[in-house]
């Protein structure tokens, strides 16, 4: 029997329902799941605890050369640890949030990281894992038997990310999001499908119908499970 793991890679920008989307297609499937914009986000939580500079590229490098990280793959348990501290709600406070995106530019902490995601992922008890993030169909896993990029139109992206924010207006919303957007894009391009990526666009489609077109996409290319 074939032990190896596959990866199914989901990249796409915020807003564009990447995360709950891969999360339901794992739980529909009975596969891992892996949110890899967590781990960055853990790492940045790190470099804050460290009392380090976030900008520094040698000091996030020293931390990230030091980081017990503890990511789950279970899709209902999204735990995510370093050493023994709970941070699953800490990486997601605006400090981290606003600094997340400079400790993924570093490009020998991005080698590091995708050594560890590709070793999660090999060691999966899993016949595959849904592998989200924003370079996972080019970078982490070029070979990928499926490679999607999930997509939609800027203002439905800021819509929904309003929506999920209930307090902020939609312009805050829409001017943080293309902050956001124009930083993490100069460091890997996740808004243009490489080639042989599929493109799944959910700016007409509402959440069901966004999971049935990427689980078309999943049986297509990989068949049914
Ligand atoms: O998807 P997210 O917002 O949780 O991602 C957090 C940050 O990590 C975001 O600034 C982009 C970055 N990231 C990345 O550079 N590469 C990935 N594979 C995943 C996330």
């Amino acid at each position: 029997t074939d032990m190896t793991t596959d990866f199914i890679a989901i990249d796409g920008p915020a807003g564009s329902g990447k995360s709950s989307v891969s999360k339901a297609v794992a739980r529909k499937l009975g596969f891992g799941y892996l949110d890899t914009g967590s781990a960055y986000r853990a790492l940045a939580w790190h470099v804050l605890d460290r009392g380090a500079d976030t900008a520094d590229a040698d000091a996030v490098l020293a931390a990230a050369s030091d980081f017990p990280v503890r990511l789950g793959l279970d899709p209902d348990d999204r735990t995510v640890r370093v050493g023994e501290t709970d941070v699953t709600q800490a990486i997601r406070e605006p400090r981290v949030s606003g600094a997340v995106s400079g400790v993924a530019r570093v490009p020998a902490v991005r080698e590091q990281v995708n050594v560890l995601f590709r070793t999660l992922v090999a060691e999966a008890p899993y016949d595959a894992v849904v592998v989200e993030g924003r370079d996972i169909t080019t970078v982490v896993a070029p070979d990928a038997p499926v490679r999607i990029l999930l997509t939609a139109a800027p203002e439905v992206r800021a819509a929904r990310r309003a929506g999920e924010l209930a307090r902020e207006s939609a312009e805050t919303v829409a001017a943080a999001l293309h902050k956001r957007d124009a930083s993490d894009s100069a460091v890997v391009d996740f808004l243009n499908a490489a080639e042989g990526v599929e493109v799944v666009d959910s700016t007409d489609l509402d959440f069901t119908q966004t999971i049935d077109a990427v689980l078309a996409v999943i049986e297509r290319l990989r068949g049914a499970p």
